[in-house]
């Protein structure tokens, strides 16, 4: 016990010091991002999503070990005295944000008063989920493989500018009009969906009703963010997706429609890039990917199957099966450059236990043998890269009772540091297990 509060100890001085640390996605998502949030956010005063919607998923347990899969909520929120910020850069389904709120409480999480929308985040409408099914069909064989939650269509309407945002609802005379204008351009674009006067006057009415439930959290989210920083609070930023699903950087058009790397802190919470502070990554000890697109270092057949059995991969918003990887180091050495992350979060280091041989795929060689540079953007390139691999040992023993580094087999920790090495970037977290308690800091 006083050996685990000395550690404890030590993490809250270091983090202290980190005060604005950022925690995102380092691969394709799922990395566990939402564990290393909840397990930091007793230090923290403020946890504050920027990005994204409920197409993230976030599996997080609390101390009785009680299963809680967030969508929208930020993973603070099982910590009492954390205050949880959706921000401006976030797409809000107010009939999944309440849903997950009351599944909260019936669990005995009290939100009341812990959470702020911003009101200058964009709602997402239930059309907008219907239409997002509707592209991907149109799609056919060439499918991005959504969630199907609407969010690339409620970031179009962002982007286009006939989109409806949190402070609309105080405005329900034009609200009416706005939607009608969202519902008539959905239905004249896709014939699986019908506008009807029916339709309308029975969401503005339903929006009638969330406006009045969702008044107490509406907040100007960039003032309370900044004058939280002027106060010195304790702010911690949860990234959803990740940077290879990052609509500029990642593999498009397989992306998300949002920017979950760096950038998309500034603009999702109105923070300035100078008062950013250290960047945390996430990164699984292999690699997933739920959807298609690209995937070089991705087991077929039993390889993968091994991986998705002993890593339960399957998604926490659609259930799907994960696709799954050797962890793909020139991947991740893009997102290291992209996001300039001063520590790493290695997670799921007891999945591999088990297996032989463990791969790490350092390098990608071109149709012909020419070695690759940088992270290509161009996916006919990719979809052909050769991957070049370096064999490590396994450790063929279990790791998730491990809690001090120097613990761990010889193997676990060769793996471990070649990781470092190859992408030059210390990693100071690593996960041996889904509980709170089963991490250990290096
Ligand atoms: P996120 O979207 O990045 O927050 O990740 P998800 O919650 O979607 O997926 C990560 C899954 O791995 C969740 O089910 C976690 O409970 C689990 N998990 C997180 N860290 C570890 C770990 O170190 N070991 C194991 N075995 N599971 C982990
Ligand atoms: P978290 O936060 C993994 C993937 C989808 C699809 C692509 C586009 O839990 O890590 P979208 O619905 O965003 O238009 O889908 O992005 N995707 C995720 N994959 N984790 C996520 O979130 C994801 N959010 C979206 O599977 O390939
Ligand atoms: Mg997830």
């Amino acid at each position: 016990m006083a050996a685990a509060a000395r550690r404890w100890f030590g993490i809250a001085d270091w983090i202290v010091e980190l005060r604005y640390p950022k925690v995102l996605g380092s691969q394709w998502g799922d990395e566990g991002k939402g564990k290393l949030v909840d397990v930091l956010a007793e230090q923290f005063d403020i946890v504050a999503r920027c990005q994204g919607g409920a197409n993230a998923g976030h599996t997080i347990y609390n101390s009785e070990g009680k299963k809680f899969a967030l969508h929208l909520v930020p993973s603070g929120i099982l910590n009492e005295g954390t205050l949880c910020v959706i921000g401006n850069g976030v797409v809000v389904h107010l009939p999944g944000l309440f849903k997950e709120i009351d599944g909260l409480e019936s669990n005995g999480v009290s939100c009341k008063g812990r959470i702020l929308v911003s009101d200058r985040a964009h709602l997402l409408f239930d059309f907008h989920q219907i239409i997002d099914g509707l592209r991907e069909t149109e799609l056919a064989n060439s499918f991005i493989g959504t969630t199907k939650r609407g969010i690339g269509p409620c970031y179009s309407s962002k982007a286009i500018r006939n989109g409806i945002r949190v402070c609309d609802l105080r405005h329900m005379d034009t609200f009416r009009e706005k939607l009608e204008i969202l519902l008539k351009d959905a239905a004249s674009r896709f014939k699986g969906f019908e506008y009807s006067i029916a339709m309308l006057n029975e969401e503005v009415e339903k929006y009638k009703k969330f406006a009045e439930r969702l008044e107490p959290y509406i907040a100007d989210t960039v003032y309370i963010m900044n004058e939280s920083i002027t106060q010195k609070k304790k702010i911690l930023v949860e990234g959803g997706q990740a940077t290879m699903l990052d609509i500029d950087f990642g593999t498009y058009p397989f992306v998300t429609s949002s920017s979950p790397s760096a950038g998309g802190i500034c603009t999702g919470l109105g923070i300035a890039p100078r008062r950013l502070g250290d960047l945390i990554g996430v990164v699984k000890a292999y690699t997933t990917r739920v959807g298609s697109g690209p995937f070089p270092t991705e087991l077929l057949g039993k390889g993968g199957d091994i991986l998705r059995t002993a890593g339960m991969e399957f998604g926490t918003t659609t259930g799907r099966p994960r696709r799954c990887g050797w962890l793909d180091i020139v991947a991740l050495k893009y997102c290291c450059q992209v996001n300039g992350f001063s520590s790493l979060n290695l997670t799921k280091l007891d999945v591999l236990s088990y297996l032989q041989e463990i791969k790490l795929g350092v390098s990608y060689k071109q149709l012909g043998g020419k070695k690759l540079e940088s992270f290509p953007a161009d996916l006919s390139v990719l979809e052909q890269v050769q991957v070049d691999y370096e064999v490590l040992p396994g450790w063929n023993t279990d790791i998730s009772s491990i809690r001090s580094y120097k613990d761990l087999p010889e193997a676990a920790r060769r793996y471990v540091e070649r990781i470092e090495e190859l992408v030059g970037v210390p990693i100071h977290y690593i996960g041996i297990g889904p509980g709170r308690d089963a991490l250990i800091f290096k």
